[in-house]
């Protein structure tokens, strides 16, 4: 690193602890005085100004397919695609880049492993799975649970809103699963996972764990190859990224061993009339052509993360999360479906507040410049689990702080008096 560049990133450093990380991202800038008031980022997060200058950037100045080409559009092009491959095989601690499949997310990462391992089951296998996985990590598995004639087995949640971790036990002592998908941190409760006791118990009867780490990546340290995890899943639009585009990592003995998901240019090594032999890995899984900028532009946005240090942004967000919990609990007509503790929650908070719907509220918040989700959060299993239809849901990037508390607070009591419950 260069001075300069040196000081842009202890400059970025210190500024995400005060209200000015917010001008990097220039939707912030765009609502000026009228603050935008940004709860929403479990559902896609904002964009810093790096990213979006590196998606222009490469389409104004150095755009070509890649792979494919002899010239040096072509073969710069690959360099950069690669370059971002490797950036982001060290930043979650894999020991190689081969490890790193590039999908459109990570409903598409989970759907790829569901299909590619599917020579892997027999009759009769158990698949254990949490109940509160998004649908992104049930619905795959029951399609090959049809395809296979498996069955899927549901590990519940205890009263602190965390896995039930005798249950999780007690079922892969019973059920000796093949598989094991799990959150590492849930999309409704914001509770994280016990990863590791998840992997040990996947290791006691020798099942292969999936992670998806959705909502953990950009909120927290992650490292492959010391959790030993067989596949981690994650996206790019949640991770300060553009869309379409996420990540499967998985061991490379497992991509070795796994069929492709999809044929196609760039996955063969020979084809004839008759049959076709595949590409080395990750070509195998990588069938036609990438969305090469959205690759480029997520590797950008990995080197933010790492300039502004996951550390700090972990510190940041418990410290708004801590704020949140205690703010919210004060308010005698609001439940919370999320774990109190900072210690086993990330950066997500659902809660209701007795007499106005989820709904209703979320549009009067927005009436107050505040924007978060209602709904069932792809999450229909857990939600009827806790038995409610709806929940309103928070949630923080790196650019969320206090101030945005205090006005989803405000738009709370409004709300009530709205609907004039005393
Ligand atoms: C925990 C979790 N898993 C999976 C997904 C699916 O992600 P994507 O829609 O980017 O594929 C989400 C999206 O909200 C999520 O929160």
């Amino acid at each position: 690193m260069n001075l300069d560049e040196e000081n842009r990133v202890n400059n970025l450093r210190k500024i995400l602890l005060g209200d000015s990380i917010r001008d990097t991202f220039p939707i912030f800038a765009k609502y000026g005085q009228k603050r935008l008031c940004f709860l929403d980022s479990a559902a896609s997060t904002q964009k810093p100004k790096c990213v979006i200058d590196r998606l222009t950037d490469f389409y104004s100045n150095e755009y070509s397919n890649i792979l494919r080409g002899a010239y040096e559009l072509s073969a710069n092009a690959t360099i950069r695609y690669e370059e971002a491959r490797s950036r982001i095989s060290n930043f979650i601690g894999s020991k190689s880049s081969d490890s790193i499949v590039f999908t459109r997310g990570t409903t598409e990462s989970i759907n790829l492993v569901s299909y590619a391992l599917e020579d892997y089951f027999n009759e009769g296998d158990v698949i254990l799975l949490t109940i509160a996985e998004h649908h992104s990590n049930i619905v795959p598995w029951q399609f090959l649970a049809k395809r296979k004639n498996l069955k899927l087995v549901y590990a519940k949640i205890n009263n602190n809103y965390n896995l039930d971790i005798e249950d999780f036990y007690n079922k892969v002592k019973e059920f000796k699963p093949r598989l094991i998908a799990a959150t590492m941190c849930s999309n409704v409760l914001g509770s994280v996972f016990p990863v590791k006791d998840i992997i040990s118990g996947a290791k006691s009867v020798n099942a292969l764990v999936l992670l998806d780490g959705a909502q953990y990546v950009a909120h927290n340290k992650v490292n492959v190859n010391k959790l030993d995890v067989d596949f981690l899943c994650f996206s790019g639009h949640k991770m300060y990224g553009p869309t379409g585009i996420g990540v499967l990592y998985a061991k490379r003995e497992l991509l070795e061993m796994m069929k492709p998901f999809q044929g196609g240019g760039e996955m063969i090594s020979e084809v004839t009339l008759d049959d076709t032999t595949f590409a080395d890995i990750p070509y195998k899984f990588e069938a036609g052509t990438p969305a090469i900028a959205e690759v480029i532009a997520l590797g950008e946005a990995v080197n933010f993360i790492n300039q502004v240090g996951i550390e700090n942004i972990y510190e940041h967000e418990k410290s708004v999360f801590e704020y949140a919990i205690s703010r919210l609990s004060s308010i005698s007509y609001v439940d919370m479906y999320s774990s109190k503790s900072s210690n086993d929650s990330g950066s997500v908070i659902s809660f209701n507040i007795d007499g106005v719907h989820p709904h209703d509220f979320a549009s009067i918040a927005d009436n107050f410049g505040v924007q978060i989700r209602s709904g069932f959060h792809c999450a229909m299993p857990l939600l009827n689990y806790l038995k409610v239809n709806a929940t309103n849901r928070i949630s923080l990037g790196m650019y969320s702080d206090k101030q945005d508390i205090d006005m989803l607070i405000d738009a709370i009591l409004e709300s009530r008096k709205i609907f004039k419950v005393n």
